[in-house]
């Protein structure tokens, strides 16, 4: 009988079976069987795997000092996207692999579709290959876009040998693979999208891409859990990972960088979803805290997108429940800093939401990813249960940040000064931070010196 083309590898202890099986008799582990291609016959090279004894006849190679390493300079390709370029460390660098994650309807397909219309525009090669949708419905999308979109050679094809035959063939200079779970190897037998096909599209595909040098954009779905392509399968095997986050409803969106090869993983850039595709918001600040209200639940927190200030509005309601347990919604925020934060206001500061309904909110729809947003989310959270507006009645908002820590002290947070810098340039004066923050501000070492600042009228009430 021929050899299986396939095997399964354990992905928890390397065990290998010719055929899938539930349960890894190396280690006992359920559901860990990947399925790979089979290496090649003796003497064929397969780029990965373990280590292992030196092969007999293998020379030695020399090792090159540091110092004495070439370092190419970086040629970059700018996608025309100003916010795009920023977060990828300055552009496209010609050969490498950026996996762009993000659940389904948030943009993926526009943010890469504009990217390339552009690079398209400037003379560059580009392709287009759609696994997902027709090429009809890409050119309804590219019609929407403004520049050069329509003016890209899309490839509608889920098989992985005919995208990489087809790469070689046009060798362009940039490629979208939209998305990688779409694509398909004929030599598993796995569905596309499980996570030995994933891996197997991956790796071909970077491999071309290193060959000819071009600059590949995976877009990947994230699931329900917010892995990326299953269980970070790629993060390793890509140059930058890239996600792109927001709600489907709301108009803002937010692209960050998890890993970069090229450049920073703390920038992030904000866009807008308008009618004719993705529009960077260089003002953010602004407009969230001319939208600001002053109503009682409602604070600006001074956060950092990376190495950028922004001023976002967080909003709490709290409202009495009937349920057991109460319910507890955050959106743009970490619930599970939620539940620590109200633990602290409970026990630290005197402020119980105890059986009560607690909706924490970044409004627009931007996500906050950093401890700094603590303080804010406290603050918001006792302004709205003691039904006061924070900051007593004065004319603008009140601004703040800082980490809440278990003992129900505050914690200094990464530039405190870009922080109060950006909340002066918008009038937001007395911002209440960790001590040490520096001048301008007025500084608290706990939350509860904090909320005799924020709140100093107000009554404690009886939750
Ligand atoms: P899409 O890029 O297809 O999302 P993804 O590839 O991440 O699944 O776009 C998602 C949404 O954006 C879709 O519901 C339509 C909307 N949209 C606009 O609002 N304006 C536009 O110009 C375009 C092209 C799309
Ligand atoms: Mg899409």
């Amino acid at each position: 009988m021929a050899r299986s083309a396939t095997i399964h590898v354990c992905s928890s202890c390397g065990h290998v079976e010719p055929r899938w099986q539930g349960r890894c008799p190396g280690c006992g582990e359920w559901n860990t069987f990947v399925e790979e291609r089979a290496p090649a016959p003796a003497g064929g090279r397969r780029g990965g795997g373990g280590g292992g004894a030196a092969r007999a006849g293998a020379g030695a190679a020399r090792p090159v000092r540091l110092r004495d390493v070439q370092t190419p300079k970086l040629a970059r390709l700018s996608t025309g996207i100003g916010e795009f370029d920023r977060v990828l460390g300055g552009g496209l660098v010609p050969g490498s692999l950026v996996l762009l994650g993000g659940s389904p309807g948030i943009g993926k397909s526009t943010l890469t579709g504009m990217a390339m219309g552009n690079v398209a525009g400037a003379g560059h090669g580009t392709l287009y290959v759609s696994g997902e949708e027709s090429a009809a419905q890409v050119r309804l999308r590219a019609a929407r876009l403004p520049g050069a979109a329509l003016d890209v050679p899309v490839l509608a094809e889920t098989d992985l040998d005919t995208v990489v035959a087809t790469i070689e063939a046009e060798r362009p200079e940039v490629c979208v693979i939209d998305s990688v779970q779409t694509l398909h190897a004929a030599e598993l037998t796995g569905a596309p999208g499980s996570v030995g096909q994933v891996r197997e599209v991956a790796g071909r595909i970077a491999r071309v891409a290193k060959e000819i040098g071009t600059a590949v954009l995976l877009v990947g779905h994230v699931t329900k859990e917010g892995a990326l392509a299953g269980p970070r399968v790629l993060e390793h095997l890509v140059d930058c990972v890239l996600q792109f986050e927001g709600e489907r409803e709301r108009t803002y969106r937010t692209l960050r960088a998890l890993k970069n090869r090229f450049g920073s993983t703390n920038e992030a850039g904000v866009f807008e979803m308008r009618s004719g595709g993705l529009v960077e918001v260089l003002d953010a600040s602004g407009r969230f805290v001319g939208e600001a209200t002053r109503a009682p639940g409602s604070v600006v927190l001074a956060s950092m997108e990376g190495t950028r200030p922004l001023l976002v509005e967080v909003q709490a309601l709290v409202s009495p429940s009937e349920l057991v347990p109460p319910r507890r919604l955050v959106t743009g925020l970490d619930r599970n800093r939620l539940a620590l934060v109200l633990a602290v206001l409970a026990r630290h500061a005197g402020v119980a939401t105890g059986s009560a309904d607690v909706f924490v909110n970044v409004v627009g729809g931007v996500r906050i990813d950093e401890p700094g947003a603590d303080l804010a989310v406290a603050l918001a959270v006792a302004s709205a249960v003691r039904g006061a507006s924070l900051g007593g009645d004065a004319p603008v908002p009140l601004a703040c940040f800082g980490e809440v820590g278990l003992t129900g002290e505050l914690r200094s947070v990464a530039h405190p000064e870009r922080r109060l810098e950006e909340a002066a340039k918008f009038g937001l004066k007395g911002v209440i931070a960790p001590t040490g923050s520096g001048d301008g501000c007025r500084e608290a070492s706990s939350l509860r010196a904090a909320l005799r600042v924020a709140l100093p009228a107000a009554a404690p009430r009886a939750a």
